[in-house]
């Protein structure tokens, strides 16, 4: 179970991928032309939301209970997770910057609730998606990223 788990977690991140970059480039849109707000982009604001939402959960039982969980993990003697950089990266700034990339995502699509502007939502919401794209690509363990990369698919 623990491996299916992770497996879909890596695999979500595509999902995210596609509809952050397609809420970026809706709201772009909204944002500079005058047109009225479209609840089509606030279905798309949502399918974002819902897979990065999915995506937290899974994380926060990888953080918690998985292979490098806080509460399953036993390091081993002397090591320090804050001096160990691979235990560093999952352990504290892989889930930190993604806990705020979802915050970022979450306040974007509240943004279609507001009772402001049409053209403010857009602008608002733009700029919590670009916000979060900029952390979800830092903070994904890419193949190019050294001691922490990971596969670009589960298994591969
Ligand atoms: C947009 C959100 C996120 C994306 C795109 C993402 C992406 C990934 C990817 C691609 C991996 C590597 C998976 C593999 O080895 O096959 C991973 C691992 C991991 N993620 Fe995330 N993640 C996200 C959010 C989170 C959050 C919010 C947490 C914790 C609260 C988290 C905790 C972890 C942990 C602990 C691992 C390592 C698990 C292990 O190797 O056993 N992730 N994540």
């Amino acid at each position: 179970m623990q491996t299916g788990l992770l497996h879909l977690h890596n695999l979500l991140r595509w999902i995210i991928l596609i509809l952050l970059l397609l809420s970026i480039f809706k709201s772009y849109v909204g944002s500079t032309s005058k047109k009225a707000f479209d609840p089509a982009d606030k279905k798309i604001w949502l399918f974002t939301l819902i897979a990065s939402h999915i995506t937290l959960l899974l994380g926060l039982y990888q953080w918690f209970f998985g292979r490098y969980g806080l509460f399953t993990y036993v390091k081993p003697e002397g090591v320090s997770m804050m001096k160990d950089p691979y235990l560093r990266f999952f352990q504290m700034e892989h889930p930190v910057s993604m806990i705020l990339a979802v915050l970022f995502v979450t306040l974007g699509y509240g943004m279609a609730k507001k009772n402001i502007d049409d053209q403010a939502k857009y602008k608002k919401a733009l700029r919590y998606f670009i916000l979060a794209l900029v952390l979800i690509l830092v903070a994904v363990p890419w193949p190019f990223r050294g001691l922490v990369a990971r596969p670009l698919f589960p298994g591969m």
